[in-house]
């Protein structure tokens, strides 16, 4: 379902030279597969899941989702199969302040041709706990909830893929499981796959596949 072969990224230094940050031979995950990505700060988590998510270009290589190679869309092709595709969980959850939970779900719809659908949108706020929370707006929820709208928000749209980037970094600790258990539940639900990124032991122990970027990316070792 997602396959990345020889996947290359640099950024450009000050001087004019290119500091590899990602060369990644071969990761592959199968479809409602769950992954988790470990690996110390700045071996390139991020940006690798930015670059499946088609928000950071690559300079090289194939990604694979579905049989589509999200490096060769245009970048208008690529928001589109985003939105309807790929789910992302963020450490800080971007919420839209101004928004309703209820909104801000509706809102992770609007970008592709179905109809926002306001009935799947409180479905999936009840799915995370939040039936009566629809109308509270991020500030009044508290930081747990804010993680589950933006769990119900990634599931939006049916993805294939939910990329989730150290999602529970910033959930206290008492409710980190509670999300960890919201995603996988959810994800097996809908048959979604999916690739998450943590440091912490007593989550990715959960999982029955942990890749070590490290491992996994040859340029981690040089940056
Ligand atoms: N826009 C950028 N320009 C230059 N270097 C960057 C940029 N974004 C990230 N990096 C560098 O890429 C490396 C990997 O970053 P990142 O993917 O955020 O790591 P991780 O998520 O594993 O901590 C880091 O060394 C970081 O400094
Ligand atoms: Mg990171």
């Amino acid at each position: 379902m997602l396959s990345l072969s020889e996947v290359c990224k640099s950024y450009q230094e000050p001087d004019g030279s290119r500091l590899p940050i990602l060369d990644v031979p071969e990761l592959s995950v199968a479809a409602g597969e769950q992954v988790v990505l470990r690996g110390r700060s700045g071996c390139g988590k991020t940006t690798l899941l930015n670059c499946i998510a088609g928000l950071t270009s690559v300079d090289s290589g194939r990604i694979e989702i579905k049989g589509h190679d999200v490096v060769k869309l245009p970048e208008a092709a690529r928001d589109r199969f985003r939105a309807k595709f790929i789910g992302f969980v963020f450490q800080t959850f971007n919420l839209l302040p101004a928004f309703s939970a209820l909104e801000n779900v509706l809102l992770g719809m609007t970008f592709t041709d179905q109809r926002a659908d306001p009935q799947r949108a409180a479905e999936l706020l009840k799915m995370v706990g939040l039936s009566h929370r629809l109308t509270h707006k991020p500030r009044a929820l508290s930081v747990g909830e804010q993680q589950r709208v933006a769990v119900a928000r990634a599931l939006a749209n049916k993805p294939v893929l939910l990329l989730a980037d150290e999602p529970t970094a910033n959930v206290d600790p008492a409710h980190q499981q509670q999300i960890i258990d919201l995603l996988r539940d959810a994800c097996r639900q809908e048959g979604v796959a999916m690739l998450l990124v943590t440091h912490a032991d007593e989550v990715a122990n959960q999982f029955e596949r942990i890749e070590y970027l490290e491992q996994v990316n040859r340029a981690a070792g040089v940056a």
